[in-house]
């Protein structure tokens, strides 16, 4: 075998080993934060709140402790980007301080997307998300998806659900309301039960990040189903 053989050889060897998240320390120490985050958080007395808490962290866990792929994705920014930095100086000043520094750290290498096929112009210029692990990688899983989504001032997230899928958000920075019930503040949770429909609404002058949490069936992890729900008809609409 010649020297420059040898060479290709070894390349190709390179090209299918797969990477491994730990070989991207930034984004293993973002996971450790979403771990502390359902391992020492509390669940307010709720079973429900505890089992799915409980199923996000063995995911966490088992990625952090196992050799994890990695799948390498392209940066990607949205317009509502420009509210990034002052969400992250939001949750500075809470209990997710520790969380917005480990954000902070990725912040340029993340991918952020819409996630449907059709967007309001209105929100596409107010909303986005990005997986941080999940089938589509980066850290690669089939077990859970995790991720941010961020919101610009004054924002309306229309009615949606999930199909199958039981969803958290954890506040990170800024202050939100789910279907008017209350207003959430970083460091809570709220978990929404597969098929149930939420709507979100965000504060007049600030933009809010949300860390989110997906736990179901592989399939439906694997497939990007996002739509939002029809408008309800007004009385005589
Ligand atoms: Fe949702």
């Amino acid at each position: 075998m010649t020297a420059s053989s040898a060479w290709t050889d070894m390349s190709m060897l390179t090209d299918v080993q797969p990477q491994l998240a730990h070989n991207f320390p930034n984004w293993i120490y973002l996971l450790r934060e979403f771990d502390s985050l359902y391992r020492y958080g509390s669940a307010g007395g709720s079973k429900l709140i505890r089992a799915h808490r409980k199923r996000v962290r063995e995911a966490t866990s088992r990625l952090l402790n196992t050799q994890t792929e990695w799948t390498t994705k392209d940066p990607l920014t949205k317009p509502v980007c420009v509210h990034l930095q002052r969400a992250l100086d939001i949750a500075h000043q809470g209990p997710m301080a520790s969380m917005a520094r480990a954000v902070s750290n990725v912040m340029s290498e993340l991918t952020w997307e819409y996630g449907y096929e059709r967007l309001p112009a209105a929100l596409a210029k107010k909303y986005a998300y990005c997986e941080i692990a999940g089938p589509r990688g980066p850290i690669r899983t089939n077990a859970v998806i995790l991720g941010f989504v961020l919101f610009a001032p004054k924002t309306t997230y229309p009615q949606h659900s999930h199909r199958d899928i039981e969803e958290s958000y954890i506040s990170i920075g800024g202050a939100w309301s789910e279907n008017d019930l209350a207003v959430h503040a970083p460091g809570s949770l709220i978990l929404n039960h597969p098929g149930s429909a939420h709507r979100i609404t965000t504060a007049e002058q600030e933009p809010c990040l949300l860390a989110y949490a997906w736990v179901g069936p592989e399939e439906r992890l694997s497939v990007v189903d996002m739509r939002l729900s029809r408008p309800r008809r007004t009385p005589g609409g």
